[in-house]
């Protein structure tokens, strides 16, 4: 059955959909009280194995907001199973042991993600029945640096000074960490694809922990393998599926994240859209980027600012609407779905 909302596939595909379609990243989460409710019962992990409460959790925000794409309920560091690399969720990430050394390199497995991580499979073929062609699903995964960026630090990082130091002491040994978990990443990402995904999303979080020249020379050249190899991709009887690269937190690095030949660009808050569309060139489809605390704020101002952002997103071939980072656990959900209606009344 052909898809009854196609207006974020047509944005991402280059055209101009009658309404501009909006989703939001971690669109499903701790803001729904329906989410909440779920998790009084599941830990985070048993819900993201257990597919048929992944794709309830995913359908959550189409029926409450009414967005025009799902994202599958997961997160980026499950891949892990693939690696035989252990990681606890209370609430943030933690690595119980962190890869650090070459001797901890070598000892990585190096899985096929389709088999070891297949419940994420699964989960695309749930959310698919239960989305049943309602709108599109994205599926993801975290961009090379960022990945290997958890593996090292073992959790979030401020200075990420582990990374840096291996990367800097072990060039040699940093790029073929990062050249094997693009492959892997590679693997994972067109899984999902032939499990049914209609887009995929690459997250660099964590793009902006490096200056433009390390960023360009130790990180780019992976993230550009992995779009490629994913965009190389054609699933069997369906078109090629867009990728939409998001790297965030520093604009200095935008120039040349958008030397990537993903399909779309995702822009974080931190930059005026109509800048970054001067960045990234008037020819690319872009997508975001309201600050996510705008929607803590009063309903005429997230009106405002909805509509500064079509404004700006209307220079750009394409804008798929979304916030410029995930959303934050205490948005008011009716806010959220005000935000979702603002941006399909347009300008
Ligand atoms: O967007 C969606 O709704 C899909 C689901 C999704 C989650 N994580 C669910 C989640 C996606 C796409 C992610 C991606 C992810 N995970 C990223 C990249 C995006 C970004 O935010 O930059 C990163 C860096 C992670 C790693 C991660 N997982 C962190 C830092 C945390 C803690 C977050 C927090 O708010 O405390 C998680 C846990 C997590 N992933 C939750 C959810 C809904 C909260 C878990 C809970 O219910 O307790």
């Amino acid at each position: 059955m052909p898809l009854r909302n196609t207006s974020f596939l047509d944005a991402c595909r280059g055209q101009r959909p009658a309404q501009t379609p909006v989703w939001l990243m971690r669109q499903a989460g701790r803001y729904l009280p329906e989410y909440r409710a779920i998790r009084k019962k599941v830990s985070f992990l048993e819900l993201c194995r257990t597919p048929e409460l992944a794709a309830e959790v995913t359908v959550q925000p189409i029926d409450r907001l009414g967005v025009d794409a799902a994202i599958l309920f997961s997160d980026i560091l499950v891949v892990f199973d693939a690696m035989g690399v252990a990681v606890e969720f209370n609430p943030g990430p933690q690595l119980p042991k962190p890869v650090r050394t070459t001797a901890d390199i070598a000892a990585l497995r190096w899985g096929d993600p389709v088999e070891e991580v297949g419940y994420v499979m699964d989960a695309v073929r749930a959310c698919k029945r239960a989305l049943a062609d309602r709108v599109p699903l994205i599926g993801f995964c975290g961009a090379p640096f960022t990945t290997v960026s958890y593996l090292i630090e073992g959790g979030g990082s401020r200075d990420f000074l582990e990374v840096k130091q291996l990367m800097f002491c072990e060039p040699a040994a940093f790029g073929r960490l990062m050249a094997n978990t693009t492959q892997l990443l590679a693997r994972y990402l067109i899984g999902q694809i032939d499990a049914g995904v209609d887009a995929v999303q690459i997250f660099d979080s964590w793009a902006g922990a490096l200056g433009p020249r390390d960023y360009q020379t130790h990180v780019l050249p992976h993230t550009i393998a992995l779009v490629e190899a994913v965009r190389a991709h054609t699933p069997a009887g369906r078109e090629r599926v867009p990728v939409i690269l998001f790297a965030r937190g520093n604009a200095n690095t935008l120039a040349l994240t958008a030397t990537a030949p993903a399909d779309v660009i995702g822009i974080d808050w931190s930059i005026e859209l109509d800048d970054a569309i001067e960045v990234v060139g008037r020819d690319r489809v872009v997508q975001g980027n309201l600050d996510p605390g705008v929607l803590l704020g009063p309903p005429a101002l997230i009106r405002e600012r909805v509509r500064a952002t079509l404004e700006a997103g209307a220079q750009a071939k394409a804008h798929v609407f979304n916030l410029g980072h995930g959303i934050s656990r205490f948005t008011n959900p009716d806010h959220a779905k005000l935000m979702v209606d603002a941006v399909h009344e347009g300008l």
